[in-house]
């Protein structure tokens, strides 16, 4: 796995992608790792990195400048386990089937995922007996999906374990990832790998949050450790071209707060959907390939920094109590760098087991069981977990019942 830290002594490098000089446009101050939920005894030692985010008008990459090591954030104890939300697992058959509609006529498929976590995805093709390959370098999460029946390797894709892959299994007919590509610093040996992975008319189908929602709604949240990127589709279309990929087609999705997902293949071997020009149109419009975009960014981000705070601190001085709700990776951004501690909020109520018991990185507010909420209703509920607001309001009725509200901050701050 190729990973160059960057080093120099003025605050430029060099973009990951193109290798054009660049200087970051913003700093977050510092950051811990977002999935880093920790205990008491380990509160000295916690990593901590400066984040900062640069934008390249040469290739236009919205990217972080540092993030900690690869194996320092997906390793045998990560946190997120994709299987915590049934929408997404619904989201994930629908994907599937998206998949096999564009291999229907391949007699010997093989689907290769990268990121493929819990199996919340390949599940749909070890159902269907379809040859498939899960590859994910977190050792936790491989062996629950290798539990539900998934065929799987811990390991980084990379060029070197495309190669692997291919004199193991033969070529793949769709290489399929979400909420993975945006993690990897290395992209150029993604596509590497990819193009030595896939058979002539094969298809590549990912998706990841979309640059283009986090601009419009300030979603800087999806800013952290792990996201190296926040693609566009011109990011993506520069990013491919090299291996002479093109983008077919581009659809919009629900999904992390505004997704693209983004399906591609060799120049010329698929017909492409007019989506493609129109949403390129769409990014000019919106300024995605400007630089002063994320000057008006930034000034977003500070107004809402002091909107959650001072919302925070009234709610407080009044006595009341507020709570946060589900333990996201998002919120480490938020909780950090708006400097939200346990003066403003008790705890975090999550559902994930490996969270519960542990701090959250950085600010280090108590995790406790979701089991706990309805014993212990806070007067407000800071929703971390907004993405999810269809399926946590669904199942939070009572807590409104019982006079409880919620404080929402995407796409604005409300209480409701
Ligand atoms: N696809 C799932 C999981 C996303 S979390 C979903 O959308 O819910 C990101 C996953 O990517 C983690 O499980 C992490 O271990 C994995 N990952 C990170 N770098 C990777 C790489 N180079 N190759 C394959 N998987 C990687
Ligand atoms: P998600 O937005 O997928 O996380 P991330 O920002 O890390 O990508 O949310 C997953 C987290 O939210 C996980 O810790 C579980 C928690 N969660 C709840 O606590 N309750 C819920 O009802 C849901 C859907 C998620
Ligand atoms: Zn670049």
């Amino acid at each position: 796995m190729k990973y160059n830290k960057t080093d120099k002594k003025d605050n430029t490098f060099n973009c990951w992608v193109c290798s054009n000089e660049i200087e970051p446009f913003m700093s977050f101050g510092k950051q811990p790792i977002a999935n880093n939920f920790l205990l008491e005894k380990d509160f000295d030692n916690e990593y901590f990195f400066e984040m900062e985010t640069a934008f390249c008008p040469n290739c236009y990459s919205f990217q972080l400048k540092n993030q900690p090591s690869p194996e320092q954030m997906f390793n045998e104890n990560y946190a997120f386990f994709s299987g915590t939300s049934k929408l997404m697992a619904d989201h994930f058959k629908k994907f599937s089937s998206m998949v096999l509609s564009f291999i229907e006529s391949d007699k010997d498929p093989f689907v290769v995922e990268i990121g493929s976590n819990d199996g919340i995805m390949l599940t749909n093709f070890a159902k269907k007996n379809i040859k498939h390959l899960g590859i994910d370098p977190s050792e936790n999460v491989v062996n629950v999906s290798k539990e539900k029946g998934i065929n799987a390797v811990v390991d980084f894709f990379d060029e070197e374990v495309a190669k692997k892959t291919v004199e193991k299994y033969g070529k793949a007919s769709a290489f399929i990832a979400a909420n993975v590509m945006c993690h990897i610093p290395y992209i150029n040996s993604i596509v590497d790998g990819i193009d030595i992975l896939m058979k002539d008319d094969g298809v590549v189908i990912f998706e990841d949050p979309y640059l283009g929602e986090v601009v419009k709604k300030t979603t800087y949240d999806q800013i952290y450790d792990e996201h190296t990127f926040l693609f566009s589709a011109h990011s993506i279309k520069e990013i491919f071209a090299r291996k002479g990929f093109e983008l077919i087609d581009l659809i919009p999705q629900e999904t992390h707060g505004g997704s693209m997902r983004y399906i591609l293949a060799k120049k010329g071997a698929r017909t492409v959907s007019k989506n493609v020009s129109e949403i390129l149109n769409l990014e000019q419009d919106q300024g995605l390939t400007s630089p002063e975009t994320f000057k008006i960014f930034k000034n977003n981000c500070e107004e809402y920094k002091r909107k959650l705070l001072s919302t925070l601190e009234e709610i407080r001085s009044s006595g009341k109590s507020i709570a946060g709700y589900a333990a996201t990776s998002k919120s480490t951004t938020i909780i950090n760098y708006c400097g939200i501690t346990n003066n403003h909020i008790d705890c975090i109520y999550d559902t994930t087991p490996i969270k519960q018991g542990k701090f959250s990185p950085g600010s280090h507010i108590p995790i406790k069981p979701h089991s706990d909420f309805s014993q212990n209703y806070p007067d407000y509920a800071l929703l971390f977990g907004y993405n999810h607001s269809k399926e946590i309001f669904a199942k939070e009725k009572d807590f409104v019942a019982q006079g409880g509200k919620w404080i929402t901050y995407v796409p604005d701050i409300k209480i409701i």
